[in-house]
């Protein structure tokens, strides 16, 4: 006989409370309680996954194998995808909900007390929120997303629970004027740079949790404390993390700039020692090298039609700036690039991976930010360290 979520699931969420301990994600007992109580599966009652050609499926539960499966993946650390946007060609992510470990780690980051406040940023399926709830009280909790079907779902899904938080559908980017201040704000979808309103309504000695992405791929968790009136600084969290981008407007799709038009004056040749998978694998280097290519750096790769491996990666900026590196190793040991337009853009990438190794290969834990009403700047070991860098926009 198969037996209902309702049978399995608390033993299910204490398996992954377990997991979290385990691994380091969760020590925090009044987030375990959270993550014991909190039926995810209410609030993910289905989730997609993509297959290798990139067709999206739903999780189907109709039959007793699916259902075991969609019960075992909600009370895994997995992040989930929960809504996707249809009518494009390829379909475009929505929301997700997040890896459970991630948010555990960010919810024991934020330093919550009784009594407190949060503003959440991306309520997606409402699971965070119900963490939240859970350890504050529901009157405690406010989110904000920019889907009003995603807040009207969560809505009914949390009240189903007996959670009654404030949700608005809306831009983040503005946070919640009319609700403000809140003693902590958690962002759970990245920004480019960190939006003043959202010091301006913490009080001085509130926090602010996001993951700040200065370009694609390039940047991570950063927690910042608002010390003065014009004034939030703090550090990267030491682990790498990344969410999907604030969207500006419902159903939009986020910031991923197209390859631009090639410049093909200048081209130039050379064998280069980084590795041409820097953009996906050596985060800091990438972060570091972000801050010359700017904003607005797209990155692709095509796959062979026989293996499906791509033979190379390629960058570009709007300004017509390009390179192609490939990822097949030559007999120097090194990857060939094609470079063209004003810039040389493997280049900035060498020079930050250099930069990187002289100071000793710092890790995200050794960068901080600094947040003004007029500037944002990111350095290393200390505010007025020698090393800094302008968030541009
Ligand atoms: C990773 S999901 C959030 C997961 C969610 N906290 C949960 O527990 O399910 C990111 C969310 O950010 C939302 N989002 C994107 N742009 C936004 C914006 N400008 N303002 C508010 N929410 C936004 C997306 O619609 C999406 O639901």
């Amino acid at each position: 006989m198969t037996r209902t979520p309702d049978a399995e699931w608390p033993a299910l969420a204490r398996r992954l409370a377990d997991e979290l301990e385990r691994s380091g994600k969760l020590s925090d007992p009044a987030w375990r309680a959270a993550v014991c109580a909190v039926p995810r599966h209410e609030l993910v009652p289905s989730y997609f996954q993509q297959d290798s050609a990139g067709v999206w499926t739903r999780s189907d539960t109709r039959t007793d194998e699916g259902r075991r499966e969609w019960l075992e993946k909600i009370y895994s650390n997995s992040v989930l995808i929960t809504a996707l946007r249809e009518d494009t060609q390829p379909p475009r992510v929505l929301s997700s909900s997040t890896q459970p470990g991630l948010m555990t780690r960010m919810l024991q980051a934020l330093d919550v007390h009784d009594g407190q406040t949060v503003l959440e940023i991306g309520t997606g399926t409402g699971y965070n929120a119900a963490l939240l709830c859970h350890r504050l009280g529901s009157a405690g909790v406010y989110s904000v997303d920019v889907e009003p079907d995603l807040t009207e779902t969560a809505r009914e899904r949390l009240r189903h629970l007996g959670f009654t938080p404030t949700l608005v559908a809306g831009d983040g980017a503005a946070g919640l004027p009319a609700h403000a201040p809140f003693d902590r704000i958690i962002a759970t979808c990245a920004v480019p740079e960190i939006p003043w309103t959202w010091v301006e309504q913490v009080p001085v000695g509130g926090a602010i949790l996001t993951d700040l992405k200065i370009a694609h791929n390039a940047g991570s968790l950063v927690r910042l404390t608002h010390t003065t009136p014009s004034r939030a600084e703090g550090r990267f969290d030491p682990t790498y993390a990344a969410f999907m981008g604030l969207r500006p407007q419902q159903g939009e799709p986020g910031r991923a700039p197209a390859l631009a038009d090639r410049d093909a004056t200048s081209v130039e040749h050379h064998v280069t020692k980084v590795d041409p998978q820097t953009p996906w694998n050596s985060m800091i280097v990438w972060f570091l090298a972000a801050f010359d290519l700017g904003p607005d750096i797209a990155i692709g790769f095509t796959g062979r039609a026989d293996t499906g491996q791509p033979p190379d990666v390629s960058v570009s900026t709007p300004d017509g700036s390009w390179a192609r590196i490939g990822m097949d190793t030559t007999d120097s040991g090194g990857h060939q690039v094609t470079q063209g337009g004003p810039r040389r853009l493997w280049q900035i990438v060498e020079t930050a991976n250099d930069l990187w190794n002289q100071l000793d290969r710092p890790g995200w834990e050794r960068f901080g930010l600094t947040v003004t009403p007029g500037d944002q700047t990111v350095w290393l070991d200390r505010p007025d360290s020698q090393h800094r860098w302008p968030v541009k926009h």
